[in-house]
């Protein structure tokens, strides 16, 4: 049984999700639950906002990986998706990690899977692999070093420029640090479902309405977008830019949830999130993922410890390794 089957069986013998709980007031019960485990709710910007305006820690990636990495909690409860979990177990064997709603998974990570990524890596002995932390455990063993959007430059930099390197899995932010580092590493050809929601066509109308507006994006998105975009960069980046720009008026193409930190940080300023080429209730990119996490299943989650995130000893063991070099090198 793979880490996430057992995970999954874990939490169908455990149906405590149907249970009724109209009566409780969750956020004074994750509040009180989180001290009596001494437990740390770790969130990532694309959450709901309940969620992270009860959060102990609200980052991206790399912010998250940091944090779990140094935590003395007993028990980190994980806002955000499975590779994110997982990372935080990996990085503490010995602490509980749990995750809201294991179906929270990611595109990006799916489109990786590890028997076909390690055929392409058979294909190409001389290569160095640098892969961004958005994978599976298996990728990450798989891997020479890992990467988030905040670190990936420099991560690339620190190979010899002669290094032949395989980036995997998106191919987007790999063309764009292709393009910035003048390097030629080989793709994998995966993609995140969200930061390729854009439409075009709409953003041109958008602009047209807001000319003064800046457009802002993550290197996830597809290299039209990266093209028309002033600003490049990971979400951290993205918020940094924001707050510290003379501009009064921004269009954001990345997952929608990072508004409401960016709306916080600059009240003065007008946010606009980019529009989705599907017509939905936000007419913007949401990852389906990350909103999966309630209010609700945070509570049942921290109450019942479960469902709980497992990774395989001595997977772990190797997978470590990467995250433990990129760890050093941010
Ligand atoms: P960062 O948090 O590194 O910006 O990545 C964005 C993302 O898609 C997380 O799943
Ligand atoms: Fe994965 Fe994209 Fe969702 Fe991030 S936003 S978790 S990369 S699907």
């Amino acid at each position: 049984m793979t880490t996430l089957e057992t995970a999954k069986a874990q939490l169908e013998t455990n149906g405590f999700l149907d249970i009724d709980t109209s009566n409780i007031d969750y956020i004074a019960e994750i509040k009180r639950l989180k001290k009596e485990k001494n437990a740390i709710l770790l969130a990532h910007y694309y959450q709901i906002d309940e969620i992270q305006k009860i959060a102990d820690f609200v980052g991206d990636s790399l912010a998250l990986a940091q944090q779990a990495a140094k935590t003395d909690a007993d028990m980190i409860i994980f806002a955000g998706v499975h590779f994110m979990a997982e990372t935080a177990k990996i990085l503490n064997p010995d602490k509980k990690v749990i995750l809201p709603d294991l179906k929270a998974g990611c595109s990006l990570a799916d489109s990786c899977p590890p028997e076909a990524f390690s055929e392409f890596k058979k294909q190409h002995p001389n290569h160095k692999v640098v892969t961004y932390i958005n994978c599976s455990a298996d990728i990450k063993a798989l891997s020479d070093i890992v990467c988030t959007s905040s670190n990936a430059r420099k991560i690339i930099d620190s190979f010899p420029e002669n290094q032949p390197i395989i980036f995997a899995p998106d191919r987007n932010l790999g063309a764009y640090l292709n393009k910035e580092t003048g390097r030629d590493m080989l793709l994998w050809d995966g993609a995140c479902i969200v930061h390729e929601a854009f439409s075009m066509e709409k953003l041109i109308e958008l602009v047209q309405k807001h000319p003064d507006a800046e457009l802002i994006a993550h290197p996830e998105s597809e290299a039209h977008m990266l093209k028309a975009a002033k600003y490049i960069g990971s979400t951290a980046g993205l918020l940094n830019h924001v707050k510290q720009s003379k501009k009064k008026k921004f269009i954001v193409a990345t997952e929608v949830g990072i508004l409401f930190q960016m709306m916080q940080d600059n009240p003065d300023k007008e946010i606009i999130a980019a529009p989705a080429k599907e017509d939905n209730t936000c007419a913007c990119s949401e990852c389906a993922f990350m909103k999966m996490n309630t209010l609700k299943k945070l509570y049942l989650c921290l109450k019942h410890e479960l469902p709980n995130i497992e990774v395989d000893a001595e997977l772990s063991k190797k997978a470590i390794i990467p995250i433990q070099r990129m760890l050093e090198l941010s």
